[in-house]
């Protein structure tokens, strides 16, 4: 396939990505908050009964995955990306090296990760995966991002993007402007536009065929600290408004990351946005948190209980495969659940 089929199937409607390439030191934070040891064979457990849940078949369109899960062989004796292929899904991985902080600013991130990626892609083709992942970091307040972290950021995300392609596998662009912070939607909105602007014209510097690439965006949100209120219609309103403003319509899709919603809210809003979207683009999922959290705690009560698990995990990712059609609502939610 190529690299235009491959990233028109990732955002294909009623589906989404599952973020699970969260680094060992993420896992491990992971794993802690529900009192499990993060070592490599419970990291290897907890995805493999994701990863062979039945909604994969039908909601998940890809999986991202870390270094170390791309190499891991399931129980069934056959590899982690063959098992996901198995199930309807594309293998993707996370090439970036964290997000570290960046000389002459005020304790802001540029994402590291270039050195040797061109080697890097080749290897991680062989073993199976078609798409990958990097993601940028910007915190708001009073004086930031700063120009310098946005353009150096941008810079990497494009030279990240044409490595990528070269190696005939699709680039996720994942410019995250972080929720943290009592900052209104407006300043999110103002920020978030600032910052997809600069990565666009990376992009176009760096000759990236935007057809296949899918951006992975924060939604336009209040600070998680924020004293206003604001209602989904607005989130969904603004939302939409930014991207339409600031990507280019040669992109297939955009799927969102949760940043720190709830399950639901992350699922209300993709619904709402949905809902509104009179644009080119499909909006879908690709979330870590709002997928993962509840079956993590289903899975750190009874690990042996693999079908309940699964039914969590499930639900959850039916429910997003929902919104990505505005068919969500809560009645449906709690049917459901029940
Ligand atoms: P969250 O949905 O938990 O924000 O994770 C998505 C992700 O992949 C972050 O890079």
């Amino acid at each position: 396939m190529n690299i235009e089929d491959i990233a028109k199937k990732m955002v294909a409607k009623g589906r989404g990505i599952l973020a699970a390439d969260e680094s060992t030191g993420t896992m491990e934070k992971r794993l802690k908050s529900v009192n499990v040891e993060c070592t490599e064979k419970n990291r290897l457990h907890f995805r493999e009964t994701l990863f062979s849940s039945e909604s994969m078949k039908s909601c998940i369109s890809g999986v991202i995955l870390f270094d170390e899960t791309l190499r891991q062989t399931s129980d069934s004796g056959i590899s982690i990306p063959e098992l996901i292929k198995k199930n309807g899904s594309i293998p993707g991985i996370k090439v970036d090296k964290g997000a570290k902080l960046l000389a002459g600013s005020n304790n802001e991130k540029v994402t590291e990760g270039l050195d040797g990626l061109r080697e890097r892609m080749e290897e991680y083709y062989k073993l199976g995966a078609r798409f990958a992942k990097w993601r940028a970091v910007y915190s708001i307040s009073s004086e930031l991002p700063s120009k310098q972290c946005i353009k150096s950021n941008a810079h990497s995300l494009a030279r990240y993007a044409a490595i990528v392609q070269e190696a005939k596998m699709v680039p996720i662009v994942e410019p995250e402007v972080l929720m943290d912070g009592d900052h209104n939607i407006e300043k999110c909105y103002e920020v978030t536009s600032r910052v997809l602007e600069e990565c666009y014209k990376e992009l176009s510097i760096h000759n990236v065929n935007l057809k296949g690439t899918v951006l992975k965006p924060n939604m336009i949100l209040p600070g998680s600290n924020c004293k206003e209120k604001t209602s989904t219609e607005v989130i969904a309103k603004k939302t939409l408004e930014c991207l339409k403003k600031n990507v280019p319509s040669e992109v297939p899709g955009i799927a969102f990351l949760s940043g720190g919603q709830s399950e639901v809210e992350a699922t209300k809003n993709l619904n709402a946005i949905n809902k509104i979207n009179d644009t080119s683009f499909n909006f879908t999922f690709s979330y870590g948190r709002a997928l993962q959290q509840s079956a993590l705690k289903t899975w750190a009560k009874s690990m042996k209980e693999t079908a309940k698990i699964q039914k969590v995990f499930d639900h959850r990712a039916k429910m997003n495969g929902a919104s990505t059609e505005a068919k969500w609502s809560e009645k449906l939610e709690q049917s459901s659940a029940a």
